[in-house]
């Protein structure tokens, strides 16, 4: 285990307490971008597509037909696992893949989604421009993701961006980044708010931050699981980066938005 691993980001975090749902908005930016895109029908790709619950939830939802892909085997296999358990494997696919090389011919989905998982790529632009190539002209690709609404010095926004496990730009930034890829018509709604981080949990009431998960969550579930893969001193970063993290979202630092563009003729 390098020293990096001894280290885990919020990201790790969530992704180890086996959540099922790993973006602000919960569910509703997920139905949301259903509606903005006119799903129903549709050939759809979930990039980082985590544990299914996306793919699944527009399989129902708009009867569209979605590949979901993740570079975490473990994902994949709770995906496949949750369409055979709601039913709707014949509407979706799955795959291990990196979000930086997508393993589909050029132009081959009408819409084509990221939740939340540009900014841990190792290149967001990569990242983009891949979903554009393999997005059909004129078909769109939505995102979203974190946001620096105030200024702060660049070495607290590298802090940050290491103890979350994933780059916030500026809202300008990613619009520039998704032109860069090609995108045209961009177009923006605002996520961000407490309300909004909430909504990670759509299964439990949340009334602050530190409500993320239960105490009987991070007895039973957590604390094994961060101690097992990053030792005890994995249990003091998380909790001295929450400590950290959390305020920035209180005083209006950091936002989250939804972010739509269409690949150009
Ligand atoms: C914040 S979670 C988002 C998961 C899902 N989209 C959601 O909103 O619930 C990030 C996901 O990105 C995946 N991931 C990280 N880097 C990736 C890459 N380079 N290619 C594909 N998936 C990646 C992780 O395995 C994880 O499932």
């Amino acid at each position: 285990m390098n020293e990096e691993k001894r280290k885990p980001t919020m990201e790790d975090i969530l992704e180890l307490s086996g959540i099922d749902l790993l973006h602000p908005g919960g569910f509703d930016i997920t139905k949301r971008i259903g509606e903005i895109v006119e799903m129903r029908g549709k050939k759809v790709l979930d990039v980082a597509c985590g544990r299914g619950s996306l793919p699944c939830y527009y399989a129902k939802s708009f009867r569209a037909k979605i590949f979901g892909v993740d570079l975490n085997p473990e994902m994949i296999e709770s995906s496949v696992e949750k369409a055979r358990r709601e039913d709707v494997e014949n509407l979706t696919e799955f795959k291990v893949a990196d979000a930086l090389t997508l393993p589909f011919k050029d132009n081959s989905f009408d819409v084509v989604i990221n939740e939340c998982a540009v900014g841990l790529t190792s290149d967001p632009q990569k990242c983009l421009n891949e979903m554009a190539r393999v997005t059909k002209t004129g078909g769109d690709i939505v995102i979203h993701e974190s946001a620096w609404l105030k200024e702060i010095s660049k070495e607290e926004k590298v802090d940050i961006a290491g103890r979350l496990g994933t780059v916030p730009y500026t809202l300008s930034e990613w619009k520039e980044m998704m032109e860069k890829a090609g995108l045209m018509h961009l177009w923006t709604e605002d996520w961000s708010g407490l309300e909004n981080i909430y909504k990670i949990r759509y299964d439990r009431k949340m009334k602050n931050l530190n409500d993320m998960f239960s105490l009987w969550e991070k007895i039973a579930i957590i604390f094994p699981r961060v101690i097992s893969k990053y030792g005890i001193k994995g249990i003091f970063h998380a909790y001295n980066s929450a400590q950290r993290i959390n305020p920035l979202y209180s005083d209006e630092t950091l936002g989250y938005f939804l972010i739509r563009g269409q690949k150009s003729l």
